[in-house]
């Protein structure tokens, strides 16, 4: 019976949960911060429930086979607390957050060979502690390692899909689909904000910056993501929200490091100029501070 540890049961790992809980032959837990008694999810299929352990201590943890993080990139500090009593030395630690540093942001906690970095797509919202919408299909991609093919196999029972592939192009991949999303959340205009001139350009400057990046880490993405992206935004309901700009307005933190941030850092070290985003980053950092004049 496979053991499995979820740190940070919001949209992403609540869904993560339910789903995994479906299967009788999986034992999970969830690392909660704030408690609540059971999962319930609706999906575009119908409502789940489940009942999986649930603590809020890391004194109340002990070690499983698989732990799957699914904080925000800003809080893998306090989700690495619970690291040391839920991991054993053969443990896979999976994190399953945007950007493209999952591997960096916990090798101070956990051996690299440990680390399972993912991409995830499933668009989902929490309602309340608990209680979770997924609102359409879900993938992940995970590298193409003994530790990936394992973690395929723990999602027969769910409607994920979850498959191996080549982590480096699909994480900058979803990057580039990702980075522009900075736009909506400066100007606090939804996805449909997209149809003002001079949106589209702007939003291909920024992609063909996270492109150039990505394709100096080893991605290998064609230019035509450029134009995809526009059009996937022109296609979008005009009203969706990416979440950064859900967050800026729920006046929760961005994960504007991890996006953006990551841009910026690792064209300095390849000395490509993304000036289109570090401006972005420059305003939504200026944008959460709280500070009153
Ligand atoms: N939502 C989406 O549609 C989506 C899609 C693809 C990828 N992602 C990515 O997936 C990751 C998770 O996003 P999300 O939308 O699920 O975030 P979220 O709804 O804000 O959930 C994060 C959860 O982590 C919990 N948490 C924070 N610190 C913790 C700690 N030390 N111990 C235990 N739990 C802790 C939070 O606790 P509280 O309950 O106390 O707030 C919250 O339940 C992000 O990197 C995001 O970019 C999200």
């Amino acid at each position: 019976m496979p053991t499995i540890a979820i740190v940070g049961p919001g949209a992403i790992g609540g869904i993560l949960a339910a789903w995994l809980g479906q299967d009788p032959h999986n034992a999970v837990t969830v690392c909660a911060r704030t408690g609540f008694d059971h999962l319930e999810v609706e999906t575009p299929t119908g409502t789940i429930t489940s009942s999986p352990r649930v603590i809020t201590s890391p004194s109340d943890a002990t070690p499983v086979d698989w732990v799957l993080i699914a904080t925000k990139a800003y809080d893998a500090a306090s989700a690495a607390i619970w690291l040391p009593s839920l991991c054993r030395p053969d443990t896979r630690v999976v994190v399953l957050q945007n950007g493209v540093e999952h591997v960096e942001r916990f090798s101070p906690y956990v051996p690299v060979a440990s680390l399972v970095p993912a991409v995830i797509d499933c668009p989902a919202e929490r309602t309340a502690p608990g209680r979770m919408r997924q609102r359409g299909a879900s993938w992940i991609i995970v590298p193409s390692s003994a530790n990936g093919r394992d973690f395929v196999s723990l999602w027969t029972k769910t409607n994920f899909d979850v498959k191996t592939d080549d982590f480096t192009t699909r994480a900058w991949g979803k990057l580039c689909i990702n980075a522009p999303g900075a736009i909506s959340a400066i100007l606090m205009k939804p996805t449909g904000v997209i149809q003002i001139e001079p949106v589209p350009d702007l939003t291909r400057g920024i992609v063909r910056e996270c492109l150039a990046v990505g394709r100096a880490e080893g991605a290998k993405l064609d230019d035509g993501i450029v134009d995809a992206v526009v059009e996937g935004a022109r296609k979008a309901p005009p009203d969706s929200l990416n979440s950064l700009i859900a967050d800026r307005m729920a006046g929760r933190p961005m994960e504007i490091d991890a996006r953006n941030g990551a841009i910026v850092r690792f064209g300095r070290k390849h000395g490509i100029p993304t000036p289109l985003n570090e401006m972005a980053v420059a305003l939504l950092t200026a944008a959460q501070d709280t500070r009153t004049y």
